[in-house]
């Protein structure tokens, strides 16, 4: 498989980015594909997914992603920022309150800064699928993060239809192309989702009215088993493989690759 990059963003919390980036990167790698993770949100809630808070929140800025920012940094061997998570082909860069002081507003006013992820993932792109996690903002981290990829999944759970947050993100990814053209939509992902809930199954269906195929098949359901996972530092599909949550998640990495075979199909015809 070529490699790809592909960030989540949202300027809201909750809607289940850093869950979605945690439980994928297991289902990846179960597969048998080299993952990098990106914690690109100072909150650093994917890092402490993985190796707890006490250890994620007392690491130095110079240990985290932090330091690719960071004009003092300059001369250090970026390579150790990548840490191992305890799971075979899953590796990460950690972040922590760190790196909230370079995720100013106005993120396309900081010159070369806006390259700093993309200039290091260059550096290091020895691996099969890089997933980046966001803050809940639109700010200078989401703005590297978009910069520096291929795709961007946008999760979204199925209430409060607050289309102009949408609308938000939607003219931050069209901003991003005019620095990387390659930047694609890869759609949009119900989060959360519980089919119960009339509501849920509303906002779904106007959400596919509205962006058509740039929703993916795949919805992520609540389910108890993606927060135990995670509270147990292990991505569901490592820690209950035969979950419903942990199927819906391999559903998921493979409409996401089968997405892009299409897509990179149909650029090769010229479509
Ligand atoms: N599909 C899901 N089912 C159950 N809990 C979830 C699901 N997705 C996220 N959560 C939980 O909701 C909370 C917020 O999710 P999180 O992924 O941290 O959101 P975000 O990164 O967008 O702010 C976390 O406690 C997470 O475990
Ligand atoms: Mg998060």
């Amino acid at each position: 498989m070529a490699s790809i990059t592909l960030c989540l963003i949202n300027q809201k919390g909750g809607c289940g980015k850093s869950s979605t980036c945690f439980h994928l990167a297991g289902a990846f790698a179960a597969s048998g594909c080299s993952v990098l993770l990106i914690d690109a949100d100072p909150q650093g809630s994917l890092s402490q997914g993985f190796m707890g808070s006490d250890y994620v929140e007392n690491l130095p800025g110079n240990k985290t992603l932090a330091a690719i920012f960071d004009e003092e940094c300059f001369f250090l061997d970026q390579q150790q920022l990548i840490q191992p998570t305890g799971f075979e082909g899953i590796s990460i860069v950690p972040c922590n309150q760190h790196l909230a002081k370079f995720n100013v507003p106005e993120p396309e006013k900081a010159g070369m800064v806006q390259y700093s992820v993309k200039e290091f993932l260059e550096q290091h792109d020895n691996y099969d699928v890089v997933l980046i996690d966001c803050p809940p903002n639109l700010y200078q981290c989401s703005w590297n993060s978009m910069i520096a990829s291929d795709y961007v999944v946008i999760p979204v759970p199925p209430e409060d239809f607050g289309t102009q947050g949408l609308r938000a993100v939607h003219q931050a990814i069209d901003n991003a192309r005019r620095l990387n053209p390659g930047l694609r939509r890869l759609g949009h992902l119900v989060t959360r989702y519980d089919k119960r809930l009339l509501v849920h199954r509303s906002y779904e269906e106007r959400l596919r009215e509205l962006y058509k195929e740039m929703v993916l098949d795949t919805v992520v359901p609540e389910a108890s088993a993606f927060k135990v996972a995670l509270a147990c530092r292990q991505p569901v599909e490592y820690y209950s493989s035969k979950s419903a949550a942990a199927e819906r998640t391999r559903d998921l990495a493979a409409e996401i690759v089968s997405r892009i075979a299409e897509r990179n199909k149909k650029r090769m015809v010229g479509a």
